[in-house]
Protein backbone atom coordinates (compact mmCIF):
# COMPACT_ATOMS: atom_id res chain seq x y z
CA UNK A 1 0.00 0.00 0.00
CA UNK A 2 1.14 3.47 -1.03
CA UNK A 3 1.87 6.11 1.52
CA UNK A 4 -0.33 8.77 0.15
CA UNK A 5 -3.19 6.14 -0.09
CA UNK A 6 -1.99 5.22 3.52
CA UNK A 7 -2.31 8.67 4.79
CA UNK A 8 -5.69 9.16 2.98
CA UNK A 9 -7.03 5.59 4.81
CA UNK A 10 -5.91 7.32 7.89
CA UNK A 11 -7.65 10.22 7.09
CA UNK A 12 -10.92 9.01 6.62
CA UNK A 13 -10.02 7.09 9.85
CA UNK A 14 -9.90 10.43 11.89
CA UNK A 15 -12.89 11.74 10.18
CA UNK A 16 -14.93 8.30 11.70
CA UNK A 17 -13.69 9.22 14.90
CA UNK A 18 -14.66 13.01 14.90
CA UNK A 19 -18.43 11.65 13.60
CA UNK A 20 -17.83 9.04 16.48
CA UNK A 21 -17.33 12.18 19.27
CA UNK A 22 -20.76 14.05 17.64
CA UNK A 23 -22.84 11.03 17.70
CA UNK A 24 -21.58 10.18 21.58
CA UNK A 25 -22.92 13.68 22.11
CA UNK A 26 -26.50 12.81 22.10
CA UNK A 27 -28.09 9.81 23.76
CA UNK A 28 -30.41 9.92 20.41
CA UNK A 29 -27.15 9.21 17.91
CA UNK A 30 -24.79 7.35 20.57
CA UNK A 31 -25.69 4.33 18.64
CA UNK A 32 -24.53 5.74 15.44
CA UNK A 33 -21.83 7.18 17.38
CA UNK A 34 -20.41 3.92 18.23
CA UNK A 35 -20.90 2.42 15.04
CA UNK A 36 -18.60 4.95 13.64
CA UNK A 37 -15.55 4.36 16.20
CA UNK A 38 -15.55 1.11 15.42
CA UNK A 39 -15.37 1.49 11.15
CA UNK A 40 -12.55 4.19 11.98
CA UNK A 41 -10.57 1.83 14.38
CA UNK A 42 -11.19 -0.90 11.84
CA UNK A 43 -9.47 1.63 9.08
CA UNK A 44 -6.85 2.55 11.45
CA UNK A 45 -5.85 -0.82 12.10
CA UNK A 46 -6.28 -2.72 9.13
CA UNK A 47 -4.25 0.25 7.32
CA UNK A 48 -1.25 -0.30 9.73
CA UNK A 49 -1.19 -4.21 9.23
CA UNK A 50 -1.42 -3.98 5.28
CA UNK A 51 1.90 -0.99 5.59
CA UNK A 52 4.94 -2.04 4.07
CA UNK A 53 7.00 -1.18 7.07
CA UNK A 54 5.46 -4.23 8.57
CA UNK A 55 8.21 -6.95 8.59
CA UNK A 56 6.50 -9.82 10.66
CA UNK A 57 2.71 -10.54 11.53
CA UNK A 58 3.44 -12.95 14.50
CA UNK A 59 4.17 -10.27 17.28
CA UNK A 60 1.31 -8.03 16.01
CA UNK A 61 -1.30 -11.78 15.44
CA UNK A 62 0.15 -12.36 19.04
CA UNK A 63 -0.80 -9.16 20.50
CA UNK A 64 -3.99 -9.05 18.98
CA UNK A 65 -4.98 -12.23 20.28
CA UNK A 66 -4.12 -11.90 23.68
CA UNK A 67 -5.27 -8.36 23.85
CA UNK A 68 -8.90 -9.07 21.88
CA UNK A 69 -9.12 -12.38 24.42
CA UNK A 70 -8.60 -9.90 27.61
CA UNK A 71 -10.32 -7.03 26.25
CA UNK A 72 -13.56 -9.66 25.11
CA UNK A 73 -13.93 -11.35 28.59
CA UNK A 74 -13.18 -7.69 30.36
CA UNK A 75 -16.45 -5.94 28.50
CA UNK A 76 -18.54 -9.49 28.99
CA UNK A 77 -17.80 -9.63 32.84
CA UNK A 78 -17.24 -5.71 33.44
CA UNK A 79 -20.68 -4.69 35.63
CA UNK A 80 -21.62 -0.89 34.72
CA UNK A 81 -20.82 0.33 38.29
CA UNK A 82 -17.09 -0.54 37.44
CA UNK A 83 -16.54 0.81 34.72
CA UNK A 84 -14.87 4.12 35.91
CA UNK A 85 -11.97 1.97 37.69
CA UNK A 86 -11.91 -0.04 34.47
CA UNK A 87 -11.60 3.14 31.83
CA UNK A 88 -8.76 4.29 34.65
CA UNK A 89 -7.20 0.72 34.29
CA UNK A 90 -6.71 1.09 30.62
CA UNK A 91 -5.68 4.52 30.54
CA UNK A 92 -2.65 3.68 32.74
CA UNK A 93 -2.14 1.24 30.09
CA UNK A 94 -2.11 4.05 27.14
CA UNK A 95 0.11 6.01 29.77
CA UNK A 96 2.87 2.73 29.45
CA UNK A 97 2.47 2.24 25.98
CA UNK A 98 4.08 6.20 25.36
CA UNK A 99 7.09 5.54 27.45
CA UNK A 100 7.73 2.27 25.67
CA UNK A 101 7.55 4.03 22.41
CA UNK A 102 9.54 6.52 23.68
CA UNK A 103 12.11 4.16 24.89
CA UNK A 104 11.95 2.26 21.46
CA UNK A 105 12.20 5.05 19.40
CA UNK A 106 15.18 6.20 21.79
CA UNK A 107 16.60 3.09 21.43
CA UNK A 108 16.52 2.46 17.56
CA UNK A 109 15.78 5.69 16.13
CA UNK A 110 16.29 4.23 12.92
CA UNK A 111 13.68 2.51 12.77
CA UNK A 112 11.26 5.20 13.38
CA UNK A 113 13.54 7.29 10.70
CA UNK A 114 14.66 9.38 13.12
CA UNK A 115 18.06 9.34 12.16
CA UNK A 116 21.52 7.38 14.13
CA UNK A 117 21.54 6.79 17.66
CA UNK A 118 23.80 10.02 19.09
CA UNK A 119 22.22 12.31 16.24
CA UNK A 120 19.05 12.06 16.88
CA UNK A 121 16.93 15.97 15.85
CA UNK A 122 16.17 18.03 19.03
CA UNK A 123 12.56 18.18 18.08
CA UNK A 124 12.34 14.49 18.22
CA UNK A 125 14.08 14.48 21.66
CA UNK A 126 11.61 16.74 22.94
CA UNK A 127 8.47 14.83 21.63
CA UNK A 128 10.01 11.71 23.29
CA UNK A 129 10.68 13.59 26.68
CA UNK A 130 7.42 15.07 26.84
CA UNK A 131 5.57 11.61 25.55
CA UNK A 132 7.41 9.85 28.13
CA UNK A 133 7.06 12.29 31.01
CA UNK A 134 3.09 12.65 30.29
CA UNK A 135 2.92 8.83 29.63
CA UNK A 136 4.30 8.18 33.27
CA UNK A 137 2.48 10.77 35.14
CA UNK A 138 -1.01 9.07 33.42
CA UNK A 139 0.53 5.81 33.87
CA UNK A 140 1.19 5.81 37.86
CA UNK A 141 -1.98 8.16 38.12
CA UNK A 142 -4.05 6.02 36.77
CA UNK A 143 -3.06 3.43 38.72
CA UNK A 144 -3.68 4.65 42.02
CA UNK A 145 -7.04 5.79 40.85
CA UNK A 146 -7.74 2.64 39.76
CA UNK A 147 -6.81 1.39 43.21
CA UNK A 148 -9.21 3.59 44.69
CA UNK A 149 -11.88 3.19 42.84
CA UNK A 150 -11.54 -0.52 43.05
CA UNK A 151 -11.26 -0.15 46.93
CA UNK A 152 -7.70 -1.60 47.26
CA UNK A 153 -6.14 1.65 48.27
CA UNK A 154 -8.59 4.12 51.01
CA UNK A 155 -10.99 6.83 48.93
CA UNK A 156 -9.54 8.97 51.40
CA UNK A 157 -7.33 11.59 50.50
CA UNK A 158 -4.08 11.06 51.86
CA UNK A 159 -1.83 14.07 52.54
CA UNK A 160 1.16 15.49 54.35
CA UNK A 161 3.27 18.62 54.96
CA UNK A 162 4.86 19.89 51.76
CA UNK A 163 2.85 18.30 49.68
CA UNK A 164 2.62 20.71 47.03
CA UNK A 165 5.84 22.26 47.23
CA UNK A 166 7.68 18.84 46.76
CA UNK A 167 5.04 18.40 43.58
CA UNK A 168 6.14 21.64 42.72
CA UNK A 169 9.70 20.96 42.69
CA UNK A 170 9.24 17.66 40.69
CA UNK A 171 6.94 19.22 37.86
CA UNK A 172 10.52 21.48 37.76
CA UNK A 173 13.00 18.87 38.06
CA UNK A 174 10.82 17.14 34.97
CA UNK A 175 11.45 20.45 33.18
CA UNK A 176 15.16 20.31 33.59
CA UNK A 177 15.56 16.86 32.67
CA UNK A 178 13.60 17.10 29.50
CA UNK A 179 16.03 20.04 28.83
CA UNK A 180 18.97 18.04 30.36
CA UNK A 181 18.09 14.75 28.05
CA UNK A 182 17.30 16.97 24.38
CA UNK A 183 20.68 18.38 25.06
CA UNK A 184 22.80 15.39 25.72
CA UNK A 185 20.33 12.18 24.11
CA UNK A 186 21.54 10.53 27.14
CA UNK A 187 19.56 7.51 28.24
CA UNK A 188 20.47 7.55 32.49
CA UNK A 189 18.66 10.53 32.06
CA UNK A 190 15.75 9.48 29.40
CA UNK A 191 15.15 7.08 32.49
CA UNK A 192 15.54 9.53 35.53
CA UNK A 193 12.74 11.58 33.95
CA UNK A 194 10.59 8.92 33.30
CA UNK A 195 10.70 7.68 36.96
CA UNK A 196 10.51 11.19 38.17
CA UNK A 197 6.97 11.62 36.46
CA UNK A 198 6.10 8.13 37.54
CA UNK A 199 6.63 10.10 41.58
CA UNK A 200 4.63 12.95 40.25
CA UNK A 201 2.08 10.83 38.91
CA UNK A 202 1.41 9.09 42.14
CA UNK A 203 1.71 11.77 44.35
CA UNK A 204 -0.86 14.00 42.50
CA UNK A 205 -3.29 11.75 42.85
CA UNK A 206 -2.95 9.81 46.20
CA UNK A 207 -4.25 13.28 48.06
CA UNK A 208 -7.79 12.93 46.09
CA UNK A 209 -10.77 11.86 47.76
CA UNK A 210 -13.21 9.77 46.69
CA UNK A 211 -15.51 11.80 45.40
CA UNK A 212 -13.84 13.33 43.04
CA UNK A 213 -12.13 10.87 41.09
CA UNK A 214 -14.12 10.60 38.08
CA UNK A 215 -13.21 14.11 37.86
CA UNK A 216 -9.44 12.90 37.80
CA UNK A 217 -10.46 9.75 35.73
CA UNK A 218 -11.72 12.19 32.80
CA UNK A 219 -8.22 14.57 33.09
CA UNK A 220 -6.17 11.84 33.19
CA UNK A 221 -8.13 10.78 30.05
CA UNK A 222 -7.34 13.67 28.63
CA UNK A 223 -3.43 13.06 29.84
CA UNK A 224 -3.81 9.85 27.88
CA UNK A 225 -4.76 11.33 24.68
CA UNK A 226 -2.00 14.17 24.87
CA UNK A 227 0.75 10.77 25.45
CA UNK A 228 -0.87 9.62 22.19
CA UNK A 229 -0.63 12.95 19.96
CA UNK A 230 3.01 12.61 21.59
CA UNK A 231 3.90 8.84 20.36
CA UNK A 232 1.47 10.13 17.03
CA UNK A 233 4.47 12.86 16.33
CA UNK A 234 7.48 10.58 17.33
CA UNK A 235 5.89 7.73 14.89
CA UNK A 236 5.12 10.37 12.40
CA UNK A 237 1.52 9.19 12.58
CA UNK A 238 -0.84 11.69 11.59
CA UNK A 239 -4.02 9.60 12.93
CA UNK A 240 -2.37 9.22 16.19
CA UNK A 241 -1.83 12.88 16.72
CA UNK A 242 -5.52 13.62 15.64
CA UNK A 243 -6.74 11.53 17.27
CA UNK A 244 -4.78 11.86 20.62
CA UNK A 245 -5.59 15.30 20.37
CA UNK A 246 -9.31 14.58 20.13
CA UNK A 247 -9.16 12.19 23.13
CA UNK A 248 -6.97 15.01 25.05
CA UNK A 249 -9.47 17.83 24.21
CA UNK A 250 -13.03 15.93 24.75
CA UNK A 251 -11.14 14.46 28.33
CA UNK A 252 -10.50 17.96 29.04
CA UNK A 253 -14.18 19.24 27.99
CA UNK A 254 -15.49 16.62 30.06
CA UNK A 255 -13.54 17.11 33.22
CA UNK A 256 -14.90 21.03 32.80
CA UNK A 257 -18.70 19.77 32.29
CA UNK A 258 -18.29 17.15 35.78
CA UNK A 259 -16.85 20.43 37.67
CA UNK A 260 -19.17 22.81 36.27
CA UNK A 261 -22.15 20.40 37.63
CA UNK A 262 -20.86 19.59 40.95
CA UNK A 263 -19.63 23.15 41.27
CA UNK A 264 -16.36 22.95 41.53
CA UNK A 265 -12.63 24.46 40.47
CA UNK A 266 -10.58 21.93 38.26
CA UNK A 267 -7.98 23.55 40.61
CA UNK A 268 -9.53 22.57 43.93
CA UNK A 269 -10.08 18.97 42.24
CA UNK A 270 -6.08 18.59 41.59
CA UNK A 271 -5.53 20.34 45.17
CA UNK A 272 -7.59 17.54 46.74
CA UNK A 273 -9.87 17.69 50.18
CA UNK A 274 -13.07 16.94 48.83
CA UNK A 275 -15.19 13.91 50.23
CA UNK A 276 -12.65 13.41 53.43
CA UNK A 277 -13.38 11.59 56.49
CA UNK A 278 -14.33 14.48 58.91
CA UNK A 279 -17.41 14.54 56.15
CA UNK A 280 -18.70 11.54 55.62
CA UNK A 281 -21.32 10.07 57.59
CA UNK A 282 -21.44 6.42 58.93
CA UNK A 283 -21.66 3.71 56.21
CA UNK A 284 -24.73 1.97 57.62
CA UNK A 285 -26.78 4.98 58.43
CA UNK A 286 -27.38 8.83 59.38
CA UNK A 287 -24.97 10.29 61.46
CA UNK A 288 -25.94 10.17 64.62
CA UNK A 289 -28.29 14.02 65.23
CA UNK A 290 -30.34 12.93 62.11
CA UNK A 291 -31.07 9.43 63.23
CA UNK A 292 -33.03 10.68 66.26
CA UNK A 293 -35.21 13.01 64.57
CA UNK A 294 -38.67 11.47 62.98
CA UNK A 295 -38.63 9.65 59.44
CA UNK A 296 -42.11 8.86 57.74
CA UNK A 297 -41.50 5.50 56.15
CA UNK A 298 -43.79 4.07 53.67
CA UNK A 299 -44.55 0.55 51.95
CA UNK A 300 -44.33 -0.35 48.14
CA UNK A 301 -48.00 -0.63 48.21
CA UNK A 302 -48.39 2.71 49.55
CA UNK A 303 -45.99 4.16 46.89
CA UNK A 304 -47.89 2.57 43.96
CA UNK A 305 -51.12 4.31 45.36
CA UNK A 306 -49.92 7.37 45.20
CA UNK A 307 -48.48 7.09 42.11
CA UNK A 308 -51.64 5.56 39.91
CA UNK A 309 -53.76 8.45 41.88
CA UNK A 310 -51.25 11.11 41.09
CA UNK A 311 -51.61 13.39 37.83
CA UNK A 312 -48.04 13.52 37.35
CA UNK A 313 -44.83 12.14 38.40
CA UNK A 314 -40.91 13.04 37.81
CA UNK A 315 -38.91 9.88 39.02
CA UNK A 316 -35.47 11.06 39.69
CA UNK A 317 -32.69 8.18 38.96
CA UNK A 318 -29.43 8.16 40.89
CA UNK A 319 -26.05 5.79 41.55
CA UNK A 320 -28.60 3.79 43.49
CA UNK A 321 -30.50 2.63 40.42
CA UNK A 322 -27.46 1.57 38.47
CA UNK A 323 -26.22 -0.41 41.71
CA UNK A 324 -29.55 -2.27 41.89
CA UNK A 325 -30.00 -2.27 37.91
CA UNK A 326 -33.20 -1.20 38.81
CA UNK A 327 -33.80 0.54 35.48
CA UNK A 328 -35.97 -1.98 33.74
CA UNK A 329 -38.51 -2.85 36.75
CA UNK A 330 -38.51 1.22 36.98
CA UNK A 331 -39.53 1.49 33.27
CA UNK A 332 -42.33 -1.32 33.57
CA UNK A 333 -43.10 0.75 36.46
CA UNK A 334 -43.00 3.91 34.58
CA UNK A 335 -45.46 2.35 31.69
CA UNK A 336 -48.13 0.62 34.00
CA UNK A 337 -48.15 4.52 35.03
CA UNK A 338 -48.45 6.47 31.56
CA UNK A 339 -51.13 3.94 30.54
CA UNK A 340 -53.48 4.37 32.93
CA UNK A 341 -53.20 8.25 31.81
CA UNK A 342 -50.24 9.67 34.58
CA UNK A 343 -47.60 12.16 32.86
CA UNK A 344 -44.34 10.34 33.74
CA UNK A 345 -40.97 11.90 32.67
CA UNK A 346 -37.59 11.60 34.21
CA UNK A 347 -34.90 14.29 35.24
CA UNK A 348 -31.12 13.81 34.85
CA UNK A 349 -29.02 15.39 37.05
CA UNK A 350 -25.45 16.18 35.34
CA UNK A 351 -23.48 14.17 37.97
CA UNK A 352 -26.18 11.64 38.92
CA UNK A 353 -24.40 8.34 39.06
CA UNK A 354 -20.83 7.92 38.78
CA UNK A 355 -19.98 9.04 35.62
CA UNK A 356 -20.86 11.56 33.04
CA UNK A 357 -24.09 10.40 30.93
CA UNK A 358 -24.67 7.14 33.42
CA UNK A 359 -28.15 7.21 33.84
CA UNK A 360 -28.94 8.00 30.27
CA UNK A 361 -27.08 4.68 29.53
CA UNK A 362 -29.26 2.80 31.86
CA UNK A 363 -32.58 4.18 30.69
CA UNK A 364 -31.64 3.82 26.82
CA UNK A 365 -30.66 0.16 27.84
CA UNK A 366 -34.13 -0.45 29.52
CA UNK A 367 -35.69 1.15 26.42
CA UNK A 368 -36.95 4.78 28.01
CA UNK A 369 -38.22 6.53 25.48
CA UNK A 370 -35.83 9.38 24.65
CA UNK A 371 -38.24 12.27 24.68
CA UNK A 372 -39.57 11.26 28.58
CA UNK A 373 -35.88 11.98 29.79
CA UNK A 374 -35.16 15.63 30.32
CA UNK A 375 -31.95 17.39 31.89
CA UNK A 376 -31.57 19.52 34.99
CA UNK A 377 -32.26 22.87 33.51
CA UNK A 378 -35.57 21.65 31.10
CA UNK A 379 -37.18 19.75 34.34
CA UNK A 380 -36.18 21.63 37.49
CA UNK A 381 -39.01 24.20 37.25
CA UNK A 382 -41.62 21.23 36.85
CA UNK A 383 -40.90 19.87 40.16
CA UNK A 384 -43.55 22.88 41.81
CA UNK A 385 -46.55 21.32 39.57
CA UNK A 386 -45.88 18.03 40.08
CA UNK A 387 -47.72 15.40 41.78
CA UNK A 388 -45.08 12.96 43.32
CA UNK A 389 -41.22 13.23 42.94
CA UNK A 390 -40.09 9.43 42.67
CA UNK A 391 -36.66 9.59 43.87
CA UNK A 392 -34.67 5.94 43.04
CA UNK A 393 -31.29 5.83 44.72
CA UNK A 394 -30.58 8.93 43.99
CA UNK A 395 -29.17 11.61 47.45
CA UNK A 396 -26.52 14.29 46.73
CA UNK A 397 -28.18 15.57 43.62
CA UNK A 398 -31.37 16.19 45.66
CA UNK A 399 -29.68 17.65 48.52
CA UNK A 400 -30.65 21.34 49.93
CA UNK A 401 -27.99 21.87 51.55
CA UNK A 402 -26.23 22.64 48.31
CA UNK A 403 -28.20 25.64 48.06
CA UNK A 404 -28.10 26.68 51.84
CA UNK A 405 -24.73 25.22 53.74
CA UNK A 406 -22.37 27.39 53.05
CA UNK A 407 -19.84 24.93 54.85
CA UNK A 408 -21.24 21.92 53.24
CA UNK A 409 -18.92 19.75 50.59
CA UNK A 410 -21.69 19.84 47.88
CA UNK A 411 -22.48 23.70 48.39
CA UNK A 412 -23.30 25.53 45.31
CA UNK A 413 -23.78 22.43 43.46
CA UNK A 414 -26.75 22.88 41.40
CA UNK A 415 -29.53 20.36 42.64
CA UNK A 416 -32.78 18.72 41.42
CA UNK A 417 -35.86 20.96 43.00
CA UNK A 418 -37.90 17.25 44.17
CA UNK A 419 -38.71 18.69 47.89
CA UNK A 420 -41.36 21.34 45.25
CA UNK A 421 -43.43 18.55 44.21
CA UNK A 422 -46.43 17.83 46.51
CA UNK A 423 -45.39 14.10 47.35
CA UNK A 424 -41.76 13.12 47.45
CA UNK A 425 -40.64 9.23 47.66
CA UNK A 426 -37.17 8.13 48.47
CA UNK A 427 -36.47 4.78 47.62
CA UNK A 428 -32.91 3.49 49.09
CA UNK A 429 -32.45 1.11 51.59
CA UNK A 430 -30.99 3.04 54.56
CA UNK A 431 -31.04 7.11 56.08
CA UNK A 432 -27.53 6.91 54.60
CA UNK A 433 -25.45 9.59 53.09
CA UNK A 434 -24.26 9.45 49.41
CA UNK A 435 -21.30 9.88 48.14
CA UNK A 436 -20.71 13.10 49.16
CA UNK A 437 -21.07 12.11 52.75
CA UNK A 438 -23.54 14.39 53.68
CA UNK A 439 -26.97 13.91 55.22
CA UNK A 440 -29.79 14.68 53.21
CA UNK A 441 -32.60 16.86 55.64
CA UNK A 442 -35.71 15.93 53.09
CA UNK A 443 -35.78 12.68 54.52
CA UNK A 444 -37.08 14.26 57.68
CA UNK A 445 -39.47 16.44 55.84
CA UNK A 446 -43.21 16.44 56.30
CA UNK A 447 -43.56 15.38 52.42
CA UNK A 448 -40.94 13.05 52.22
CA UNK A 449 -41.57 9.08 52.32
CA UNK A 450 -39.00 6.74 52.58
CA UNK A 451 -39.63 3.03 50.79
CA UNK A 452 -36.55 1.40 52.22
CA UNK A 453 -35.01 -1.37 50.57
CA UNK A 454 -33.66 -2.36 47.34
CA UNK A 455 -34.41 -0.16 43.87
CA UNK A 456 -35.05 -3.08 42.00
CA UNK A 457 -37.07 -4.90 44.85
CA UNK A 458 -38.89 -2.18 45.04
CA UNK A 459 -39.88 -1.49 41.85
CA UNK A 460 -40.70 -4.57 41.29
CA UNK A 461 -43.38 -4.78 44.02
CA UNK A 462 -44.83 -1.39 42.80
CA UNK A 463 -45.28 -3.04 39.55
CA UNK A 464 -46.70 -6.01 41.20
CA UNK A 465 -49.05 -3.66 43.39
CA UNK A 466 -50.08 -1.60 40.17
CA UNK A 467 -50.92 -4.68 38.51
CA UNK A 468 -53.28 -6.17 41.06
CA UNK A 469 -55.27 -2.41 41.97
P1 LIG B 1 -25.43 9.37 45.79
O1 LIG B 1 -25.57 10.71 46.38
O2 LIG B 1 -24.12 8.68 45.91
O3 LIG B 1 -26.58 8.50 46.46
C1 LIG B 1 -26.85 7.23 46.00
C2 LIG B 1 -27.76 6.57 47.01
O4 LIG B 1 -28.13 5.31 46.45
C3 LIG B 1 -27.10 6.28 48.33
O5 LIG B 1 -27.46 7.23 49.30
C4 LIG B 1 -27.56 4.86 48.67
O6 LIG B 1 -28.31 4.89 49.88
C5 LIG B 1 -28.47 4.48 47.52
N1 LIG B 1 -28.29 3.09 47.09
C6 LIG B 1 -27.15 2.40 46.93
N2 LIG B 1 -27.41 1.16 46.55
C7 LIG B 1 -28.75 1.04 46.45
C8 LIG B 1 -29.63 0.00 46.09
N3 LIG B 1 -29.19 -1.22 45.76
N4 LIG B 1 -30.96 0.26 46.10
C9 LIG B 1 -31.43 1.46 46.44
N5 LIG B 1 -30.64 2.50 46.80
C10 LIG B 1 -29.31 2.29 46.79
O7 LIG B 1 -25.78 9.36 44.23
P2 LIG B 1 -26.40 10.50 43.33
O8 LIG B 1 -27.57 11.15 43.99
O9 LIG B 1 -26.56 9.86 41.99
O10 LIG B 1 -25.26 11.60 43.25
C11 LIG B 1 -24.03 11.35 42.61
C12 LIG B 1 -22.87 11.71 43.51
O11 LIG B 1 -21.65 11.27 42.88
C13 LIG B 1 -22.73 13.20 43.71
O12 LIG B 1 -22.18 13.46 44.98
C14 LIG B 1 -21.75 13.58 42.63
O13 LIG B 1 -21.07 14.79 42.89
C15 LIG B 1 -20.81 12.39 42.70
N6 LIG B 1 -20.04 12.34 41.44
C16 LIG B 1 -20.68 12.02 40.29
C17 LIG B 1 -19.97 12.11 39.12
C18 LIG B 1 -20.65 11.85 37.82
S1 LIG B 1 -19.92 12.40 36.53
N7 LIG B 1 -21.80 11.26 37.75
C19 LIG B 1 -18.63 12.48 39.12
C20 LIG B 1 -18.04 12.78 40.34
C21 LIG B 1 -18.76 12.69 41.49
P3 LIG B 1 -28.47 3.56 50.76
O14 LIG B 1 -27.10 3.11 51.08
O15 LIG B 1 -29.27 4.02 51.94
O16 LIG B 1 -29.22 2.57 49.93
Amino acid sequence: MSATFSSFLYLISAVCFIMALKGLSSAKTSRMGNLYGIIGMAIAILTTILSPAIASYSYILLGLGVGGTIGFIIAKKIQMTALPQLVAGFHSFVGLAAVFVAAAALFSPQAYGLGAAGSIKAASLVEMGLGAAIGAITFSGSLIAFGKLQGLIGGKPLSFKGQHQLNALLGGAILVLIIAFVMSESHFLFWLLTLTALALGFLLILPIGGADMPVVVSMLNSYSGWAAAGIGFTLNNHLLIITGALVGASGAILSYIMCKGMNRSIINVILGGFGTEANAASPTGASAAAQDRPVKVSSAEDAAFMLSNSRSAIIVPGYGMAVAQAQHALREMADILKKAGVKVRYAIHPVAGRMPGHMNVLLAEANVPYDDVLELEDINSDFGTTDVAFVIGANDITNPAAKSDASSPIYGMPILDVEKAKTVFFVKRSLASGYAGVDNELFYRDNTFMVLGDAKKVCEEIVKALNHS
